[in-house]
């Protein structure tokens, strides 16, 4: 695992879609795996500028979302499919049958996660999957205690998780309790990883991170059983290291 610290969470950003960036130059049919959350805003505000000034197209590119919630409509503005249109897929060249999110809405859960797991396989597998990690080491919505061999499957969110994704509802009562993630097998199948963390909330689980043993109590430290995983942090986020 290799940590790089760049100064600030702008840099982080550019850093992080220049990688991207090269992945897609090297193989414009790349898959993308792609996360949410408020980490990776700057590197998909950073991928749009490189789009609109002509130096990266998307337009054979596929990418898949790590999770979505279930049991909201993929156009309600709290789904994961209306952040990707928000901060990615609708200012970029992607077409629209080229990016894929869980569909948290589907009759049977079990088999939709069972479809996109074999979806990713058909696509080829994951080029390079983009990570945010929460406080408790969760990666996707693997929380604390899901095994390592989990693939796609759903989850019931940890209370502190919906805690802190309250912040985008207008009460802790709207934020859904169940979602549907890859699960850690999935990520670990991805040819290249890059995990992103950024600020003071982050240092802690950074700090940990780094020393972590190989656990499920700990999803993040799963990540060392795989070789090509890069983790870009900021200064504030390397704070307690
Ligand atoms: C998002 C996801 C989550 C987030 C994590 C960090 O698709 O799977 O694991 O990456 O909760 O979230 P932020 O970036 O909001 O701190």
């Amino acid at each position: 695992m290799n940590i790089i610290e760049f100064a600030d969470k702008d840099q982080l950003g550019r850093e992080a879609a220049a990688m991207i960036a090269r992945t897609i130059e090297a193989k414009p049919h790349a898959v993308l795996g792609l996360a949410t959350g408020g980490t990776p805003v700057d590197t998909y505000r950073e991928l749009i500028r490189l789009h609109q000034s002509k130096q990266l197209s998307l337009k054979q590119t596929k990418t898949v979302n790590l999770d979505e919630y279930v049991g909201l409509d993929s156009d309600h503005e709290n789904s994961y499919m209306t952040y990707m249109k928000r901060h990615l897929f609708d200012h970029i060249d992607i077409p629209k049958d080229q990016y894929y999110l869980p569909n948290g809405n589907a009759s049977n859960l079990d088999l939709e996660c069972l479809r996109y797991e074999q979806l990713i396989q058909d696509l080829g597998g994951i080029d390079l999957q983009l990570l945010g990690i929460g406080q408790n080491g969760h990666i996707g919505f693997n929380e604390p205690g899901t095994p390592f061999t989990s693939r796609t499957h759903v989850v019931q969110l940890d209370e502190n998780t919906r805690q802190t994704n309250a912040r985008y509802f207008s009460s802790i009562d709207e934020v859904p309790t169940y979602a549907i993630t890859m699960g850690i097998e999935s990520i670990l199948s991805s040819k290249k990883i890059l995990l992103l963390a950024s600020g003071k909330s982050k240092a802690k689980v950074i700090q940990y991170l780094e020393k972590a043993e190989i656990h499920p109590d700990f999803p993040a430290s799963a990540l060392k059983l795989h070789q090509d995983v890069t983790v870009f942090i900021d200064r504030e986020a390397g704070s307690l290291r």
